[in-house]
């Protein structure tokens, strides 16, 4: 992958979190999603690729942009990309932390297109990939977990979607003498901190939407992480949907070759508001910075991007009112 593809994404997720930026707790999350998309649509048609939308902001009936099948970009290399311009809107509305612009990207076909529903997901960094698997119990992942650490598992922050239907989840992990840390949305940062120093968090397990998995695996995949899904049907006719459409894996694991399934995916996420992996958006009279994240498969990169863009400089609309 050119290093100049790198750059030119990570303008995108920049341009999608200066938009919505704009809207940190001001309680509109249609608001802040909008502009996080139309930004990032914008920046995209700017980049010379052909690139095909394959996770996005719904089915073309739904979404009137960055829709699954969507093409972006004026000419090009062929790419898949997978995007979630505003990963967690409530926290953007509420200026809660960690809300993200994100966006992966591989060769065509490299993206699994997961359907609109739930994956039961483990994350873990590289120190403790062989770890996991997503048919052990939580117990037993902690237990691994730890032990690959080297720390007691007293020692050990789980991270886990504050939800009803993780209640036995939340109580096993208490049980088995982990901590956690809950969190009200947001789970590409719940997974993709777990590789990352210095955010406290050690596991990823619980419960999340499917398109979102492939996000985080195509972090995990870049950064030498573990992740592993098995998608959560809300119900038999949304099984049957899937089934209708082809998608592979119905109920049986997912593992991060079938998300991701490709040696030159890249992840990139840009801090709308901060958090333990990102600072957010700050804007000052003569400009704004973001804080970013680029991950690159075949060149082994992690890079943190703090960037300075100048008032009346932009690239690409910013949306303000
Ligand atoms: P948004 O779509 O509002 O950004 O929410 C994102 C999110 O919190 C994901 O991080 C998570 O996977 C999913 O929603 C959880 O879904 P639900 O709120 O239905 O439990």
């Amino acid at each position: 992958m050119r290093t100049t593809r790198i750059v030119e994404m990570l303008e995108v997720t920049e341009a999608a979190a200066l938009a919505a930026g704009r809207w940190m707790g001001k309680g509109d999350k249609h608001a802040a999603d909008d502009a996080a998309v139309e930004a990032m649509r914008t920046a995209f048609n700017q980049v010379g690729m052909d690139g095909t939308i394959v996770i996005g902001e719904g089915e073309r009936d739904e979404a009137p942009m960055l829709f699954i099948g969507e093409k972006v970009g004026c000419g090009g290399e062929p790419i898949d990309i997978a995007v979630d311009p505003l990963e967690g809107t409530n926290l953007t509305a509420y200026g809660q932390p960690n809300s993200l612009a994100v966006l992966a990207f591989g060769p065509n076909g490299s993206l699994l297109h997961a359907p609109d529903t739930y994956m039961n997901k483990v994350a873990v960094g590289p120190a403790a990939a062989d770890a996991v698997h997503i048919d052990l119990s939580p117990t037993e992942n902690i237990r691994n977990v730890a032990k690959a650490l080297k720390r007691p598992v007293e020692d050990l922050v789980v991270c886990i979607l504050d939800r009803d239907r993780h209640r036995d989840l939340i109580a096993e992990v208490r049980a088995a003498g982990a901590r956690i840390r809950l969190i009200s949305d947001g789970d590409v940062f719940g997974a993709v901190a777990t590789a990352i120093e210095g955010t406290g968090i050690h596991l990823y397990l619980g419960i999340g939407a499917a398109p979102e998995g492939v996000l985080a695996c195509a972090a995990m995949k870049c950064i030498g992480g573990c992740f592993m899904g098995r998608f959560a049907w809300r119900n038999e006719e949304e099984r049957q949907r899937a089934i209708t459409m082809g998608t592979p894996h119905i109920d049986g694991i997912l593992e991060m070759d079938t998300l991701v399934n490709t040696d030159e995916a890249a992840f990139i996420a840009t801090g709308v508001t901060d958090g333990e992996l990102l600072r957010g958006v700050k804007y000052f009279g003569q400009g704004s910075r973001t804080h970013s994240i680029a991950m690159e498969n075949s060149t082994g990169t992690v890079r943190f991007v703090e960037t300075v863009h100048r008032a009346g400089a932009e690239k690409f609309w910013v949306r303000r009112d």
